[in-house]
């Protein structure tokens, strides 16, 4: 469960002040497929630093499973998110010198896994995603789609209880853009995992569990049980 108490973040100061977050709370359930939606400069990307452990808040608390992501240490910090968080960003964050599975299989290494077994569990990831024939290509050399599934394969590799994507889509056309957003759903559904996505996309967000409204650095409206209205054949048709 991911909680937020109280979160304000403020930028600058003087005249330059920014506040960016005003008291946010929030509390986001383990399997909960969630959206923040809101106008451009509302605060999305700053709520989601804020929760994921990239940016510090100005004041308040985020707990995940009653980690206190703040109280902790930075060393500590940065170990819960390599081990317990993926990332997917709208420009994919790939590096381009190296092929899509050094890729996925480098946050690995990073937590100390020998190669072997980190390039068998990258294998793994990228075939969850059907890039197990793309292994061996660099982002240069696919497509738009093809490098957020790279990018998708990197989030889940470690297992994490919470993937974080900030607009996952924002650089897809619609049909590419629907299919990362199945897969997304798809790996909620058999993973369980957590996804907290921000979106401009009403065809993006309406697939997910909740739509959490911002606007003017606060939540103004959550559409609790957004999928509801889907019919339980329509449920199926969707996993
Ligand atoms: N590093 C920063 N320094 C100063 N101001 C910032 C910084 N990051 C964000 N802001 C300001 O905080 C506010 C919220 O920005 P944020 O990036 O969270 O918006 P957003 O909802 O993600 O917008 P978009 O939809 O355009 O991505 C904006 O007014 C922005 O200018
Ligand atoms: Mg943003």
């Amino acid at each position: 469960m991911i909680q937020a108490k109280q979160l304000t973040k403020t930028f600058g100061a003087g005249e330059s002040l920014v506040r960016a977050l005003k008291e946010v709370n929030l509390v986001i359930e383990q399997g909960e497929m969630v959206s923040i939606v809101g106008p451009s400069g509302c605060g999305k990307t700053t709520l989601l630093h804020i929760l994921s452990g990239i940016d510090n808040p100005t004041e308040g608390k985020v707990y995940i499973d009653g980690f206190d992501l703040y109280g902790a240490k930075e060393k500590a910090r940065s170990a819960f998110r390599l081990t317990q968080m993926g990332f997917v960003f709208q420009s994919f964050h790939l590096i381009p010198v190296l092929t899509a599975l050094e890729n996925v299989a480098l946050p690995l290494i990073g937590q100390g896994l020998s190669t072997k077994n980190a390039n068998d569990k990258a294998r793994a990831a990228l075939k969850q995603v059907s890039l197990e024939d793309k292994l061996n290509s660099r982002p240069a050399q696919l497509s738009g789609g093809q490098n957020q599934r790279i990018a998708i394969a990197r989030a889940i590799v470690s297992k994490p209880t919470v993937i974080w994507a900030d607009e996952p889509t924002g650089s897809l056309d619609s049909h590419t853009s629907q299919q990362i957003v199945g897969l997304l759903r798809h790996i909620n559904d058999t993973m369980g995992t957590t996804i907290v996505m921000v979106t401009h996309d009403l065809s993006i967000s309406k697939q997910t569990d909740r739509i959490i409204h911002m606007e003017n650095g606060r939540i103004i409206n959550i559409d609790a049980d957004n999928n509801s209205d889907l019919s339980p054949s329509a449920k199926l048709v969707r996993e």
